[in-house]
């Protein structure tokens, strides 16, 4: 188990969810402890009438203008749980940006119609403008960053650590591991949200390993570096995964390749099922998705393998937050601890 500390509801909660360095210990230990009384309630017909009782009052927009197969359907699928109604736009040229309205008067315009806006766009920062933009209206809905370009995916983050809690809980929790993150370690938006949030951790260790050109950006090396958490960086794929105790594989972002970019030669940075004798026995394999060649398909049907679970523990994380920023999660009963 993680280290046992008391599970105090967080005050003030969150308004906004824009980026993985604003969650401390104490959120992350809350959040959970709600996420697994949550998921509980999915056994029955009766809890899940007793979910979907609480929001019905509430409307949300997923303005998602980037690709996104996994977070889209989970947050509609989270807001469909707690009974809250979910529209969408999934791409700008069907909105009157395609009219020359800018991107900021689109998501405020939203904010007039719906209680909440959850949103991916590939541009970096737009969350937080936009969140300080409605912050100063008469309407300041909460703003979700689903992935904003390169930079943040924050509730990835989450429930990558809560995937990883549950899959070390046998082992001590997360405290003391070492994770390796393997792949597009410079344009990986998981990866730096990730990163960040392990700093929460104790004695975590993280290992890089990645060919040169995808090296984690500075600003991620200095703020890892300032936190105190132990990093390091490689480029000798066999060695950092003998030694992990969660290996966390990532797709090339070559949608962020300049035209005309040579490609980069990523093939030794391959997990396959010729590796699987030489991890731990109880290492934990995990992959964001969507994945290409970097994750052999043959490993899925390994014990160790935690990709499947992790993507519907997304789910479950994400009605957990809806409710936090709803301020309904005092109406999850949690258990005694
Ligand atoms: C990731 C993303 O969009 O950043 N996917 C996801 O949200 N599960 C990873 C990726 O696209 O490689």
């Amino acid at each position: 188990m993680d280290r046992r500390r008391d599970i105090e509801r967080p005050s003030p909660l969150p308004q906004h969810i824009l980026s993985s360095t604003q969650f401390d210990r104490g959120f992350l230990d809350y959040l959970y402890t709600l996420t697994t009384t949550i998921r509980r309630f999915d056994k029955s017909r009766e809890g899940l009438g007793y979910l979907q009782s609480l929001l019905p009052h509430k409307r949300a927009m997923l303005y998602f203008t980037q690709p996104s197969t996994r977070t889209f359907l989970s947050f509609q699928s989270a807001c469909h749980v707690l009974g809250i109604s979910a529209s969408e736009i999934r791409d700008a040229a069907t909105s009157s940006e395609r009219k020359g309205e800018s991107v900021e008067d689109s998501l405020r315009t939203f904010s007039s119609y719906v209680d909440l806006i959850i949103m991916r766009s590939p541009i970096a920062g737009l969350c937080e403008r936009v969140a300080q933009l409605l912050d100063g209206t008469p309407r300041p809905v909460p703003i979700v960053n689903a992935g904003s370009g390169p930079d943040e995916h924050p509730t990835q983050a989450l429930l990558d650590i809560y995937t990883l809690r549950r899959s070390l809980r046998l082992g001590g929790g997360i405290d003391g591991k070492t994770i390796c993150m393997v792949g597009d370690l410079k344009r990986g938006r998981t990866v730096r949200s990730l990163a960040r949030l392990l700093t929460n951790y104790d004695d975590v260790r993280i290992v890089f390993a990645s060919p040169p050109a995808f090296r984690i950006a500075e600003d991620l090396r200095h703020d890892l570096s300032v936190s105190g958490l132990k990093f390091h960086e490689t480029d000798d794929f066999e060695a950092a995964i003998a030694d992990a105790d969660a290996i966390y594989m990532t797709r090339i972002q070559d949608e962020y390749d300049a035209v005309g970019a040579e490609p980069v030669d990523t093939s030794r940075f391959h997990l396959t099922a010729a590796h699987l004798p030489r991890l731990k026995t109880d290492a934990v394999i995990m992959h964001p998705l969507p994945r290409r060649d970097e994750l052999d398909v043959a490993i899925d049907d390994d014990p160790r393998a935690k990709y499947w679970r992790q993507e519907r523990n997304g789910m479950w994380v994400r009605v957990a937050l809806l409710t936090m920023l709803f301020g309904v999660d005092d109406r999850v009963q949690l258990p005694e601890l």
